[in-house]
Order: C-alpha cells, then structure tokens, then sequence
C-alpha cells in the first residue's frame, strides 16, 4: 500500500507526521512512501533526506495515497481529495468534529483518531498525547526559564548567593512530570501536587517534594483523575493559593479527560505572586488552569506576573516532536500490519483499533466502547490481598543473622578474662547505639555528620601512638597505618565541613 505523508495544511503547524528514519522503517514494513516536497522543512528535515530515505517526493497527488497520515484533521479541500476507501491517520478531536466524521462516513473513508489511542500499556508505544505532552513538560520550563529572567539553579559566587528558583508544579501525569525532571535537573527547588494521591512517589523519584491536598482524593482506579468534592476543592484551592504565592514559577497541566480544564488559579491568587514570576498554563488549549490566561498568548498582569498560555509547546521542538510522532505512527502501522507485508487489516476485535477507529464502510463509530486504562498496575478488586511471599523469607534470614550475631558476642564476653570483657561489653553497647544514631539521620545530612563523627579517629589514633612504639613489628606497623588513615579522616572531615558551612553562612 502507498502512504502519503503530506505538508501540514494549518500553516502554524510545523510537524510533519514522517521523518527520513520513520520513512525508512514504513518502507522496512513493506509500504511504499510518498512525501509532499517541503513537507519537512518547518521540522528541519529537507526533501532530500525524505528522498536518500527512499520517499518519492511529490505534490498535491500526496493526497491520493491509500494511507494519508497526518499531525491535525487537514482542511476540507485536502480532504475532498482522499480516495474513497482511503485510511486518515491523524489527531481529530472526534468528541468536537462531528461534521468531520459524518463527513468521512458519507466518503467511505476509514478515519483513525491517533488522539483517541487508550492509555494502556499495549498502546504506550502509539500514544501520540503522551510524546507530545512528554516533550511539552520540557519545552515548558524551558519558556518559564525565559520569561522568568533569572538562574533556576542556586549559586555561591565572590559576589554574593542566589537562591535556586522555586517551582511549583500542579498535575503529575506525562506533562507534569516532564516539568518536574526538567526544573530540577536545571538546578530549581521543584515542589508539585497532583489530585491523585499515588502520584507522589513518580513526582518523589523525579525530584521534587509531592504536596498533597489535605482532603485526599480517592486512589484512581483507571489512571485519570476524577472531578473534585466541594471539601477537596476548598482544600485543594487554599493549597494552590499558597504554593504559588511562594513561587518563582508555576506550571499547571491539570486535565481531566473530555471536560473544560478546571479553573485553580484565580485572579486573586496571582495578585499574591511576586512581580517576575511566571505562570505556565499548559491547560490553556482546553480553557486554561488560570483564570487569567489567554489561550496561545503571554499576558503580564498589573503585578508583574507573566502568564504563558503557549498551545503550541510540542512544536517549539519540532524535530524531535515529529520524530516520536512519526514513531507512534510506525508503530500503529505495525498493529494494523502484523504480516510487514505492506497491507492493513483493521481488526476491530482488538481494543486499540477499535478505540481509535471513527468512521469505517460509511459508519461512524465514535464513541468506542469504554477501555480501562491505567497509569498503575491495579490491585486485584475481590480477593484479599496474597501475603508478600518475597519479603518473607529477607526478613527471615536477617533475623537469624542478628541471633547468630548476638549469640558470638555473648560467647565472645563470657570466654575473656574478666578485665577484657568489660571492654568488649563497652563496644558492643557502641555498636548497638551508633548503629542507631547513625540510621536515624536524614539522608541530607550524613555528610556532616560523617565529617565531624570522623573526630572519633582521635580515639584511634590516641591508642595507636600508645602501641607504636611496641617491640612487636606487626603491631608497629598496624599503629603507624592506623595513625596515618585517621588523621586523613580527621582533617578531611573538617575540610568538607568547613566548605560546606562556606556555602551556607549568612553574609554581614
Ligand atoms: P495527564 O492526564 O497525563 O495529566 C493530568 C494530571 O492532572 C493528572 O495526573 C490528573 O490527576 C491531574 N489533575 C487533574 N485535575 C487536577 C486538579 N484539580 N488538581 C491537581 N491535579 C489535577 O495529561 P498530560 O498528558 O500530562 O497533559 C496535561 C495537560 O497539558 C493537558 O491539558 C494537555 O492538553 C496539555 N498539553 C499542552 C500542550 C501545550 O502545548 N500547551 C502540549 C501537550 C499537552
């Protein structure tokens, strides 16, 4: 079959639905590939790769191909060009674009909806939002960075210290947490919040503190969220009122699917923000998180605050953004083409297909049949849970570790002379305690703990100088090791301790 990858027909859009490598990897299928001239050059990809990748390059007859992929629905004229019993790849919006579909049915065109592919983990590989939104998250901080003027990283300079940037992040699905690795491998204190309680530990392992609405909401059972009770927007809106207030920048991504973005910034909640700080509504599209944004514009308010409300984030970064959408296509060609034998089979017994089939043999099929999708493994909903079998036998064994510990200590105690075992007594006991104090300490601070805690060499050293002098070689020699190993922790300790305090101290 020949699949046609035309310019985009809305001239703001820069993406291009192939790349040269998708070219090749279509054509490794058994496709044959046809690419309208300039199709890529918005994309940086000129129509001489497209062609050293083995496209044709063509003009308007692109449009006749028997697959037409694209990023957006085309415009009416491109689409009364597509063959009847032709197939439309693209992102069509198919719960607003009713006419779009009723039209396709009535051309015989089989339409699928790449903005339609369910969330699960089968359709990861083909899920066009979450590459887009992936790369938007990025190209977001990276716009706030811009706008906000300033180092998001914290610095020690001989002129003086800059704090790092605060970020606060609302919604923690594929955007967000884009946001979040990006704000913080930039150097900014990252906090976020999402309605869903279980996000905390992907928003944790990206790097920022998760801040949770006090009144939680229930755990999601199909990966989205759901609308909020009055109780937890009440808490939820004080919560956004305060983070921002105390923030450099603010990201917000809260969706929820198929409904207008819910509003959680009002006018007055940025009327606290410091002049300079920027809002980055990445929601704008579907309304916008920020009462005051405009869609596709940057509006600063009367107190400084820039508000971004940029559609277009993915296609800042058109390259890549093209390159991932072009995959997702391969890889849909690749469930609709199991054979690589260049022809497709829509089976609509498979749960993707028939998500993002529309129209087909002149019928609508919008809207699919639910599918259950997940962001998270879910737990089995009758059955009690199944004991841990894993951990079990771990802990089992760590315990006997322990005992047979125990039981050589006590053995060790009762079979020395009465003057030694006082001592040995004394080392266990500092063992058990050390053991303790030292696990008890936040990660943060073991550095300084460890440096100054290197004190302790003195005690080694002091019995070390008692035994250098021993008539017995062996005992010298370990003496003089045993000196020389903990001056180095002593000094090194107060050197990294010392630095470290540099970086904190208070001028004047
Ligand atoms: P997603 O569904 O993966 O994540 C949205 C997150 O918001 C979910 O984790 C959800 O639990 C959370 N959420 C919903 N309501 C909330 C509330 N009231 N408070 C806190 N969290 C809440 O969606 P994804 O893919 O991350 O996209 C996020 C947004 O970014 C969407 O609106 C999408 O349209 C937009 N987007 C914008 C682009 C642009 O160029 N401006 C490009 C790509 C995506």
């Amino acid at each position: 079959m020949l699949i046609g990858i035309p310019r985009e027909t809305d001239p703001a859009q820069p993406l291009v639905s192939a790349t040269p490598d998708t070219v090749a990897k279509l054509l490794k299928k058994g496709f044959e590939v046809q690419v309208q001239r300039g199709a890529g050059v918005a994309s940086a990809y000129p129509d001489e790769l497209y062609e050293q990748a083995g496209a044709q390059l063509v003009g308007e007859d692109v449009w006749h191909a028997d697959i037409v992929t694209c990023l957006d629905t085309p415009d009416k004229e491109s689409l009364s060009a597509l063959r009847s019993g032709a197939t439309l790849i693209a992102r069509m919006d198919p719960a607003r674009n009713e006419d779009v579909l009723t039209y396709l049915s009535e051309r015989g065109i089989t339409a699928l909806a790449m903005d339609a592919i369910p969330r699960i983990s089968r359709a990861q590989s083909m899920d066009v939002l979450s590459s887009m939104a992936n790369i938007a998250g990025y190209r977001a901080v990276i716009e706030a960075a811009t706008a906000f003027g300033r180092l998001f990283t914290g610095q020690v300079t001989a002129a003086g210290k800059m704090p790092p940037a605060t970020v606060y992040v609302i919604g923690a699905g594929v955007a967000g947490l884009a946001a979040i690795g990006t704000a913080h491998s930039m150097g900014a204190i990252v906090r976020a919040t999402d309605l869903r309680p279980e996000t905390a530990e992907q928003v944790e392992s990206m790097g920022a503190e998760f801040v949770p609405i006090p009144v939680a909401a229930e755990t999601s059972t199909d990966g989205y969220a759901k609308e909020m009770t009055s109780a937890q927007a009440e808490a939820a809106a004080q919560l956004y009122a305060r983070e921002a207030a105390g923030a450099d920048i603010v990201i917000t991504t809260a969706s929820i699917p198929g409904r207008r973005a819910p509003i959680l910034l009002r006018g007055e909640d940025v009327a606290q923000m410091a002049p300079g700080s920027v809002i980055v509504d990445m929601a704008a599209a579907s309304g916008g998180n920020c009462e005051l944004t405009r869609p596709g514009e940057v509006v600063t308010t009367a107190g400084g605050v820039t508000i971004l409300g940029f559609k277009d984030l993915a296609g800042r970064l058109p390259a890549q953004a093209s390159q991932l959408y072009g995959q997702n296509i391969v890889n849909l060609l690749g469930l609709l083409c199991p054979e690589r034998n260049g022809q497709i089979a829509l089976d609509l017994e498979d749960e993707i297909i028939r998500a993002i089939t529309v129209t087909h043999d002149n019928q609508i099929y919008w809207p699919p049949p639910p599918v259950t999708v997940s962001h998270t493994p879910q737990a089995p909903a009758a059955e009690p849970a199944p004991p841990e079998p894993a951990e079990e036998p771990k802990k089992t064994s760590s315990r006997l570790w322990y005992l047979l510990g125990a039981a050589a200590a006590v053995a060790l105690v009762l079979s020395s002379p009465l003057a030694v075992a006082s001592h040995y007594i004394v080392l266990l006991l500092a063992i058990v305690v050390g053991f303790y104090v030292i696990t008890a300490v936040t990660h943060s601070l073991h550095t300084p703990l460890m440096s100054e805690t290197n004190a302790i060499s003195g005690i080694v050293i002091l019995g070390a100088i008692l035994q250098v002098g021993s008539t017995n070689v062996l005992v010298s020699a370990l003496s003089f090791v045993a000196i020389m190993v903990a001056s180095i922790n002593i000094f090194g300790g107060f050197h990294v301790t010392s630095r470290m305090l540099t970086m904190f101290r208070q001028e004047g």
